[in-house]
């Protein structure tokens, strides 16, 4: 099975990923900008749900016309990073119900150590979204999506700002059935495991820390 990778050229969200990058750009404009572009993403990301015929009645006559159908819809952000896309994500899908995973990498290691998770609880009959603006040793993405499939989620993709060609070999190798939604797939990985060029450290961006 060969990785899917979809990756977003559509203009707006180019436009919006060059400031998220720019390291001018200050933690306010750089929050709006990661919801605007998530909300675009997340247009192309429910391009194929399944829909229903019903009919209903318009002020005018009866008519046919279509519904959402098929899986409930489930977003989990991987924090902190992660909550940056998910106000973008519920704009256009409020009734996506909403888990979490904590999960921080260890500047040392690499990788990743589990702190929090809260899932719906029929995880397991929902079609889930993993948000994350990074995808850079994949270290990350491959935890979440195990953690998922351990509960019994079989129908998971992975939303994300920036990706690196090592994240999603990662990915592949250990979930070559999830789908990856990208707006960019940048050059590499630098010595501490940052995407080059990328835009920096995403939680650090978004809540003003370091
Ligand atoms: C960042 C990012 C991803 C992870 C990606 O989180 O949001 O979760 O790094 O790196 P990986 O692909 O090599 O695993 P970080 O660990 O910095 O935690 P934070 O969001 O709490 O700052
Ligand atoms: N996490 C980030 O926030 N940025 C990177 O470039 C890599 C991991």
């Amino acid at each position: 099975m060969e990785q899917k990778v979809f990756v977003f050229d559509h203009p707006l969200i180019q436009h919006k990923l060059t400031f998220i990058r720019d390291k001018n750009t200050g933690a306010k404009e750089f929050r709006e900008l990661v919801e605007e572009v998530s909300m675009l993403m997340a247009y192309e990301v429910t391009r194929n749900l399944p829909m229903e015929e019903v009919e209903i009645e318009t002020p005018i006559s009866k008519a046919k016309a279509h519904v959402i159908t098929g899986k409930k819809l489930g977003i989990v952000p991987i924090l902190r990073a992660g909550l940056g896309m998910v106000n973008g994500m519920l704009k256009l899908i409020p009734t996506a119900k909403v888990g979490h995973i904590g999960l921080y990498r260890d500047p040392e290691t690499l990788q990743p150590v589990e702190y929090y998770c809260k899932l719906p609880s029929d995880v397991h009959e929902r079609e889930l979204i993993i948000l994350d603006p990074m995808l850079a040793t994949g270290g990350s993405a491959k935890a979440a999506i195990t953690f998922l499939k351990e509960r019994g989620a079989n129908n998971i993709k992975l939303m994300c700002l920036i990706a690196a060609p090592e994240g999603i070999e990662t990915v592949y190798k250990a979930h070559p059935d999830v789908e990856i939604y990208t707006a960019a797939v940048d050059e590499k990985l630098n010595s501490h495991a940052y995407i080059v060029p990328g835009l920096g450290d995403a939680g650090d961006r978004l809540f003003g820390t370091r």
